[in-house]
């Protein structure tokens, strides 16, 4: 795999394998395109009700091509995105510096901060009011994610299992007031006790309370 310059928009190619075409990423089109994805029903998005509150400060410690994090951005949350792997960050790298020369995405962007790292690392930083997960699993595709951007992120994303995942989430926990972990409707709990869940179609968000400095609305789940 290897990134390239392609018309002025940095596309990974996949020179071993000719069926795939070069891939780039863009934040006013297809998935992505807010004005489309939120037609002024923003509030209806799952991820919207799981995170409880428009306005406050989200880690998304799962980044991948930050259509969830580029999608609370546009909800108004001052999102930090954080994500593993070089290459699809510098294709987001490239995506936001695109953007922000559109009037209406740039302005989305202000509140889209990316970071190539380990998400765990930026949990430490600082008290969050929500913390996103959204780790990678084999098999279906990733709801949201149309066929490509599914099979480059199921290449490129990191794995990880599930004790680490739980460990995770409980640092997440001591350092937000609500984390969100994004599942498929029917997979497993990574964590015991979640205080609620959200379910649509083939996804499912599942809820932890944090530390309570009440400053995020508790939301109308489904409470468990
Ligand atoms: C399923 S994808 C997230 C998709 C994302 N929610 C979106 O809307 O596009 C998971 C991503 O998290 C990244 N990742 C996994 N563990 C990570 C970690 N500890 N720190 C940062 N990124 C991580 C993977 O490389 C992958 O890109």
């Amino acid at each position: 795999m290897k990134l390239v310059p392609i018309d002025g928009v940095l596309h990974l190619t996949f020179p071993q394998e000719m069926d795939l075409a070069p891939f780039a990423v863009f934040f006013d089109r297809g998935a992505l395109d807010f004005k489309r994805r939120l037609g002024g029903r923003g509030g209806g998005h799952l991820i919207y009700k799981a995170i409880g509150k428009t306005r406050c400060r989200v880690l998304d410690v799962t980044a991948g091509w930050c259509r969830d994090a580029f999608l609370l951005a546009s909800l108004g949350c001052d999102v930090t995105a954080v994500e593993k792997s070089e290459l699809i960050f510098k294709l987001l790298e490239d995506a936001v510096t695109r953007g922000q020369s559109d009037s209406d995405v740039g302005k989305i962007l202000t509140r889209l901060h990316i970071n190539h790292g380990d998400g765990r690392e930026f949990i430490e930083r600082e008290q969050w009011d929500v913390v996103c997960i959204d780790p990678m699993f084999t098999g279906v595709a990733k709801k949201g994610l149309n066929k490509k951007e599914s099979q480059v992120l199921q290449k490129l994303g990191t794995y990880s299992s599930d004790a680490e995942l739980e460990a995770l989430i409980d640092l997440a926990i001591g350092h937000s007031e609500r984390v969100v972990v994004k599942r498929p409707l029917k997979g497993s709990l990574l964590r015991a006790n979640p205080v609620a869940q959200f379910k649509s179609g083939s996804t499912r968000f599942d809820v932890y309370k944090g530390v309570d400095r009440g400053t995020i609305d508790k939301g109308d789940s489904e409470r468990r």
